[in-house]
């Protein structure tokens, strides 16, 4: 047997359920008319159609249910560091308090923190961020309040369906000859 294979799996209680998916950077328009932008993972797309799962107290989600749109700018592997630049930082100004625990500040410019350029979106107010390759506006279609069934963690989830109304790619991950296929897709894009 080599590596893995033939291994027998053991019952395991993982504190949580990530078991590694590309990261998302939305962004968003404050109800000052200024942009935010969030990193997220817990997105997952059918068509031209994605689901996203959001804590309710980001900035990011009350951006969006207020406005009703967004990008999903997808960062290379090169852009990792302005990813890290990004954590632990919010737009929410106070802190909420579980996040201030766990070490979170306020941000008020994220595009210049992580170095990013906004760029205005077509179809949306929501910005682009110029250096990643794929950039997806959105609306929000539908949104689904997780937990309900769980007295600790009701009102602190949602799912947010949102609907791709224009996608911007960089010309090299496009496929060769192919107007609207890519080369590659998620972290092996540099
Ligand atoms: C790599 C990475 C993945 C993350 N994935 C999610 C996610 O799937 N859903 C979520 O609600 N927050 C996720 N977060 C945490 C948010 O980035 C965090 O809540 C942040 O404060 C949101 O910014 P905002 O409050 O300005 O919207 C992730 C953070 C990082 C660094």
């Amino acid at each position: 047997m080599h590596g893995t294979l033939g291994s027998t799996a053991v019952q395991i209680d993982p504190a949580i359920l990530y078991f590694g998916t590309p990261v998302v950077l939305i962004g968003s328009t404050n109800d000052d008319g200024s942009y935010n932008l969030a990193p997220m993972s817990s997105a997952w797309w059918v068509g031209w159609r994605c689901m996203l799962g959001l804590a309710r107290n980001s900035r990011t989600t009350e951006n969006m249910l207020r406005s009703g749109e967004c990008v999903l700018n997808l960062p290379s592997a090169g852009l990792v560091a302005a990813v890290d630049r990004l954590a632990r930082t919010t737009g929410s100004n106070p802190v909420p308090p579980g996040k201030l625990y766990r070490g979170y500040r306020h941000e008020k410019d994220k595009f210049g923190l992580c170095g990013l350029t906004a760029l205005p979106g077509e179809t949306v107010s929501a910005p682009r961020a110029a250096e990643c390759p794929v950039q997806m506006e959105a609306k929000v279609a539908h949104v689904h309040e997780m937990a309900q069934d769980d007295a600790a963690w009701r009102g602190n989830l949602a799912a947010l369906e949102v609907r791709i109304t224009r996608v911007h790619a960089h010309p090299e991950i496009m496929m060769d000859g192919a107007s609207n296929r890519k080369r590659c897709f998620g972290p092996t894009f540099h």
